[in-house]
This record gives C-alpha cells, structure tokens and sequence, in this order.
C-alpha cells in the first residue's frame, strides 16, 4: 500500500466512519478518564459501548484500572465520548498512538477536550485525593506527539501553549465545586515512580504535581484549537521531603482514585451540564 492509502486506511477518519457505523451520536466533549476514574462512564445513559479494538488505528488499553471502551451517549443531558481508559506512552506505545484518540475527537467535529488523570502531589499543601484543575503542565516525557511531519491545514506547526487550559471551563469547574486545588501537572515517562531526588527537582521546577499521562492529548488537542479542561486526582503525596516520604504502589493510586472519583464524575457532570 502507498503510504497515502496506508494513512486513509488507518488514520483519524477511517476512525470516525467506524464509530459512525456504532451510534448516530455527535458529541459536544470527549472525556478522557484516567487510573481508577472509569466510573463516571456507567453514568452515560443510552451508550454505545465501543471496545477500543474493533476501532482502526486505536490501540487497545493494557494499563491497570483502564477498562478500554470508548462509551458514546448522553451525560448530564449532553452528547458525549467518554474514553474509559486511557492509552500510556508507558505501555510501549508512541506518542501519535498514546494522542490518536484526540485526533479522532478532532475528526468527528468535537471541540472539548476534558482529560483527568490519577497523579502524586509534589505541593506539599494538598493532601491525598485532592483534585486539582490542571493551569499549565511540564512536558518532561521526553518525546512529543507533535514531532513529524506536519498537517498545517490542521493545526501550526510550532503552536502557542499560553492559555492551553481554558479559563472559562476552569470557572466552571470552580463553580461547581468550590474546594478544588489548582496547579501545574508534570508529565513524566514513567512507568516506575520517581525517585525521592526526581520528586524534590520536579518540585524545584515548579510542579505541583506528577503523572504519566495526559499531556500527550493536551498536546495534539492544543494543536487542533480544542477548548480544554484538565483534572488532576493526587492520590499520593509524592514530596521527596526526607521525613514525609511515603511508598506509592499502583494498588494504593487505583484505591483513592476510586473513591475520590465519585467527586471528579460530580465536577465533570456539572461542567458538562454548562456546555
Ligand atoms: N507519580 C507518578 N505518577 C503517579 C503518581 C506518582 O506519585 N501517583 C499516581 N500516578
């Protein structure tokens, strides 16, 4: 095949026609939910339940707590696609597969992106299952979905990052819970967790918390001029400070995910329902 047809046959719409093929829903958002955070994907009435496998081009979820259906129906009486799992540049995957999803988004005429994600808290004033509404992130993963050649009918090549995270979907994420945290998310390789010095230099930079994901749609969806909410779960407090170090095991981040879950699927309803 020419690498044209290969494109065709695997790429963005090939994608859409399939989803297409499954229900006649148009969303408004798509929903990324991280480690643990699935839950809120029972709440969408009248789903189409789409395993990520029988979608072309869309790499099947192989992470812990990351069921791998793409849930198309309605939340909060709005059209949405609820990713239920995410795809990890962890698992092996590059980064244009890990961001595929949101080009698919992109493809289907979706202009929000809300993303969230379980992370380690490096600010030593959150507490574990604190949500923090993403302001900026570090991209210190080391590659970028972004890298290649580029389709400048679709987006810049070199794209503006200055208010990435969008003020107006960041009030209403406020309004609609007036406890959460805020703050700049660092993305991370992984898949292990950091080292106590890596914690105390990601701090230094300037984070107020770690993860291994997310960034890599925020990108691709920046690059398409998506309107984006990001929603960090701190399930573990990840200082580094000698004293108030804490182990982290996947177990202990899917457990507090889960129960602080229940309030993010509240604050992503509520968000949705101001669409
Ligand atoms: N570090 C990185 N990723 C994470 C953490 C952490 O402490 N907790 C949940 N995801």
């Amino acid at each position: 095949m020419t690498e044209t047809r290969w494109r065709a046959a695997s790429g963005p719409d090939a994608a859409v026609a399939a989803i297409r093929r499954r229900t006649t829903v148009t969303p408004v958002v798509a929903i990324v939910l991280g480690s643990g955070l699935g839950g809120l994907a029972d709440e969408v009435h009248d789903a189409a339940r789409i395993p990520y496998a029988e979608i072309p081009g869309w790499k099947p979820s192989t992470a812990p707590g990351h069921a791998g259906e793409l849930v198309v129906g309605t939340l909060a009486g709005k059209p949405v696609a609820v990713m239920k799992g995410r795809l990890h540049y962890y698992e092996g995957y590059d980064m244009a597969e890990v961001a595929f999803p949101v080009r698919v988004f992109h493809a289907w005429g979706i202009g929000t992106l809300v993303a969230t994600n379980a992370c380690g808290g490096l600010n030593p004033a959150f507490r574990s299952g604190d949500l923090m509404v993403m302001t900026d992130h570090i991209n210190f993963m080391g590659a970028n979905p972004l890298r290649g050649p580029n389709d400048d009918a679709l987006g810049p090549r070199f794209p503006d990052m200055v208010g990435t995270y969008t003020e107006e979907l960041r009030r209403m994420a406020h309004e609609v819970d007036d406890d959460l945290r805020e703050g700049t998310y660092v993305a991370v390789a992984g898949p292990n967790f950091e080292t106590p010095a890596e914690l105390r230099m990601l701090r230094g930079f300037g984070g107020d918390a770690v993860g291994m994901s997310t960034v890599p749609e925020i990108l691709v969806a920046r690059q398409l001029g998506m309107r984006i909410l990001a929603i960090a779960t701190v399930t573990d407090m990840a200082t580094g400070i000698p004293g108030q170090i804490e182990h982290v095991s996947s177990d202990a981040v899917l457990e507090v995910a889960e129960r602080a879950g229940k309030r993010l699927a509240k604050v992503i309803e509520g968000v949705v329902a101001r669409l």
